[in-house]
């Protein structure tokens, strides 16, 4: 049987290159003939876009995925949750967990990717288990990082923990695009080897390799690629799904993808693309290759808010001094991988160190948090003397953190009842507060008419 693909134009490809701009209508306008495509999956929710829906487009992301789902007859959902976290940047109460992944399952999403910023299982658990307890495909990410204990050993022991904990299967998820082709080539056949689970592979071409690493990847035994379509496809986005498809055909590899469906779902992107393109919002340099990346190993959309926090703070000459920071303040505290949450703090920290010009003078309190072990465990022993100056003889916790968080449901149920129409509008605002407020606020404005249809 051939590789298979997952499309992730509508989810990571427009978050990669137009920021997750691309609104409700413009998603759904593809559906159609994606959905004839053959993918094995279509990734379509995820922090960002959901984020993005509230906060920039005046959208009810609930409202886009129940749309999406009674288009897609034949290609299963898929959305990105990040365990404990769920789609926002802090950890949340099991009881928000267990709803988040129930709405999501019950309005349309088939598979649902949890993955943990520190690897750190516990973080992990609860999200699986509601998977599993609502129906759901679970897949687990290992969050890929480069450092000297995320070995090859290091990710095939923490795969055969979640195979035990129930995934249904394993991504590696190299959010930076930093995996080079032999190493994937060795990670990949040492998890065939040692799971029984299929093995996705999601990343990003921003440092001009992944095409040449898919292909090793193809060769290990890969089942399954993230790839997007040709308008949301390259540069800080994932490889180009047709062109994959066609470097692949009469293999024994061949995904055989229905190519006039493709066309077609590309011809309707395309505007999409050229309209983002003309008001600024994507970003030539996006699109081309930036091999620096390889060295920083640094995800694309952190070097871009990295950029854009310097240049508002009028410290735009300070990039490279940044850049330099960033693996040091990883190594102090235990290499955490930089992935969402974890990006945002190990960079704003990069970036304090610089600009005050004395190391952990400032320090944000997520770090402050991370080490009382309020985040997970650290993937490697932390820098001693940085934690006694940030955190003295504070106690650091070693049990899971979510572990004191009360349940939170109920409580913003019944203090909001006046904005929230649906359960779904309650995890709205347990993710993003203020925003999803405002944007119930509006709705009550504009008195739209709610074609919402609640789910028994
Ligand atoms: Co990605």
């Amino acid at each position: 049987m051939g590789v298979k693909i997952v499309e992730t134009a509508l989810r990571d490809g427009h978050q990669s290159l137009i920021a997750t701009r691309m609104n409700t209508e413009e998603v759904l306008s593809a559906l159609p003939e994606l959905d004839k495509v053959g993918y094995h999956a279509i990734e379509i929710w995820g922090g960002a876009t959901f984020d993005a829906c509230l906060r920039f487009l005046n959208e009810d992301p609930w409202e886009r995925l129940r749309k999406a789902k009674k288009i897609c007859k034949n290609t299963k959902l898929q959305m990105l949750f990040r365990g404990q976290n769920i789609l926002g940047y802090r950890h949340y109460a099991d009881d928000i967990v267990e709803k988040f992944v129930e709405k999501s399952i019950k309005n349309g999403i088939d598979i649902i990717r949890i993955f943990d910023a520190l690897n750190d299982i516990r973080n992990l658990e609860c999200a699986v288990k509601a998977t599993k307890k609502y129906g759901g495909e679970c897949q687990i990410a290992l969050s890929y990082t480069t450092s000297p204990v995320h070995t090859v050993d290091y990710y095939v022991s923490l795969a055969k923990e979640i195979e035990k904990l129930g995934a249904d299967s394993i991504c590696i998820k190299d959010m930076a695009g930093v995996l080079l082709p032999q190493t994937a080539y060795d990670l990949i056949k040492a998890l065939k080897q040692n799971t029984r689970l299929p093995i996705e592979l999601h990343s990003h071409c921003t440092g001009g390799i992944m095409e040449m690493t898919y292909m090793k990847a193809i060769e290990a035994g890969v089942d399954i690629l993230d790839c997007a379509i040709s308008p949301f496809s390259s540069g800080t986005s994932q490889p180009c799904t047709e062109s994959i498809n066609f470097a692949l055909k009469g293999t024994e590899y061949d995904p055989k993808l229905n190519i006039e469906a493709l066309n077609k779902a590309a011809n309707i992107l395309r505007p999409v693309r050229t309209k983002y393109f003309n008001n600024g919002t994507l970003n030539p340099k996006s699109l081309a290759y930036n091999p620096n990346i390889l060295t920083y190993q640094v995800p694309g959309g952190m070097l871009s808010n990295l950029v854009s926090q310097l240049t508002q703070q009028g410290h735009a000459d300070k990039l490279e001094e940044v850049l330099k920071e960033i693996p040091n303040v990883r190594k102090d505290l235990g290499y955490p991988p930089l992935v969402t949450p974890l990006s945002q703090m190990v960079g704003t920290q990069a970036v304090m160190n610089v600009i005050t010009g004395e190391r952990y003078k400032m320090v944000p309190k997520e770090i402050n948090e991370y080490l009382h072990g309020r985040y997970g465990r650290f993937p490697a022993p932390i820098n001693e003397e940085v934690k006694k100056k940030i955190i003295g003889n504070d106690k650091v916790i070693t049990y899971r953190p979510a572990d004191d968080l009360k349940p939170e449901f109920e409580a913003l149920k019944k203090k909001y009842k006046k904005y929230a129409k649906h359960d779904e509008d309650i995890l709205s605002i347990a993710l993003f507060e203020d925003v999803a407020l405002n944007f119930f606020k509006q709705r009550e404005l504009d008195k739209k008419p709610i074609k919402i249809k609640l789910e028994a």
